[in-house]
């Protein structure tokens, strides 16, 4: 098959390098805003470049793969839409809740699969969280404890557009709790703080969050974002239950530093970046998004699931400015 991919940045990358590997992709085609990257990038990994985006939509391919900045994802959705490609597309599908819902609908009109790349969903750790926590065998739960530290900030242009780290960082965190639990969150109590660079501070947003959630069932769970997180890229959950507990991401390469066995545990390098940590998941998505294409199915991570998450980040940001615990049903709309 041939599959498109638009946005050579940090993760545009990573996913071409993953979409190479693939048997089934016979032909990958790259594009983005400046198209000289997008041919140095396609000389360096032995792809082809298109001239633009238009182009490679205009091409038809099989899929194609919106790895661009953020701002442009619902544009690039829209015109996949309505040429009737399947679409993997790196999250949010748009800024707000109605241009999300908007997105999805045309998608909806238009059949096409639409696979969001929630790739945390595809990790073996929080797969077999999920497993454990869905079959009971850790009794209620009753803690939730998941964490998202980057190791250093994105550079200074990504933040202003970046929704603010509960849309863009805490996102993941949100549906992995829903996916691992099987739950809603329906309440969220938020706040951040700024003692990094002052451009985040300048962009209205913060460099470090936290979010006390509410499920469904009366669990409670913490959720913990900064951008500053010197020891490593360190993202993790802890689901603790009444006959047990499991824990995602305690590998010899997590970011921890033990008082009482410094010399012996976790043995390292620390993961550094996302692609380090979530190698195996990126490259399982795009092998999942592939094979939706070549064999129908309901994608892993939908674009229902992406609206949720964008519910559950739209009422963590209101709780922070507003300095209240939030209904996620204020913001359902
Ligand atoms: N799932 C994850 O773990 C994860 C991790 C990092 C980034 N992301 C998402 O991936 C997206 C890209 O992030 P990044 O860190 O790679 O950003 P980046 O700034 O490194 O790269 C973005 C690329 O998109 C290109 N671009 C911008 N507008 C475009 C347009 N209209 N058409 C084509 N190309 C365009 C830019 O020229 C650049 O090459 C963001 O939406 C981000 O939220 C997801």
């Amino acid at each position: 098959m041939r599959v498109g991919l638009v946005g050579v940045g940090r993760i545009g990358v990573l996913h071409a390098e993953n979409l190479r590997e693939l048997p089934q992709v016979e032909q990958l085609v790259v594009a983005d805003a400046d198209p000289g990257r997008a041919r140095a990038i396609a000389e360096k990994l032995g792809l082809r470049a298109a001239d633009s985006v238009d182009d490679l939509l205009a091409s038809k391919p099989d899929g194609i793969v919106i790895a661009a900045a953020t701002p442009a994802h619902t544009e690039l959705v829209t015109k996949a839409a309505a040429a009737k490609i399947a679409t993997f597309c790196e999250k949010p599908l748009a800024p707000t809740v109605e241009g999300t819902k908007d997105v999805i609908k045309l998608a909806d009109d238009a059949g096409i699969k639409l696979q969001l790349g929630f790739q945390r969903r595809f990790d073996p750790g929080y797969q077999q969280a999920r497993e454990r926590v869905q079959s009971g065998e850790l009794g209620f739960l009753h803690t939730i404890v998941a964490t998202t530290m980057d190791q250093a900030p994105p550079h200074a242009d990504y933040i202003p557009t970046s929704g603010g780290i509960f849309r863009d960082c805490a996102v993941h965190d949100f549906d992995i709790v829903r996916w691992t639990t099987g739950r809603e969150i329906v309440e969220v109590y938020a706040t951040g703080a700024n003692k990094g660079a002052d451009f985040f501070k300048q962009a209205g947003d913060v460099d470090t969050g936290q979010v006390l959630v509410t499920l469904d069932d009366g669990t409670l769970g913490t959720i913990a974002v900064t951008r500053y997180n010197g020891a490593g890229y360190d993202v993790r959950l802890e689901a603790h239950g009444e006959k047990g507990m499991v824990a995602v991401g305690l590998d010899d390469r997590a970011p921890l530093r033990s008082t009482e066995a410094e010399a012996l545990w976790p043995a390292g390098p620390a993961y550094q970046t996302f692609s380090e940590r979530f190698a195996i998941a990126y490259a399982e998505e795009l092998k999942a998004f592939v094979d939706l294409i070549a064999n129908g199915g309901e994608p892993k991570a939908t674009a229902r699931d992406a609206l949720e998450a964008l519910y559950l980040a739209e009422a963590a940001e209101k709780s922070r400015k507003e300095r209240r615990p939030v209904r996620v049903e204020e913001v359902r709309v």
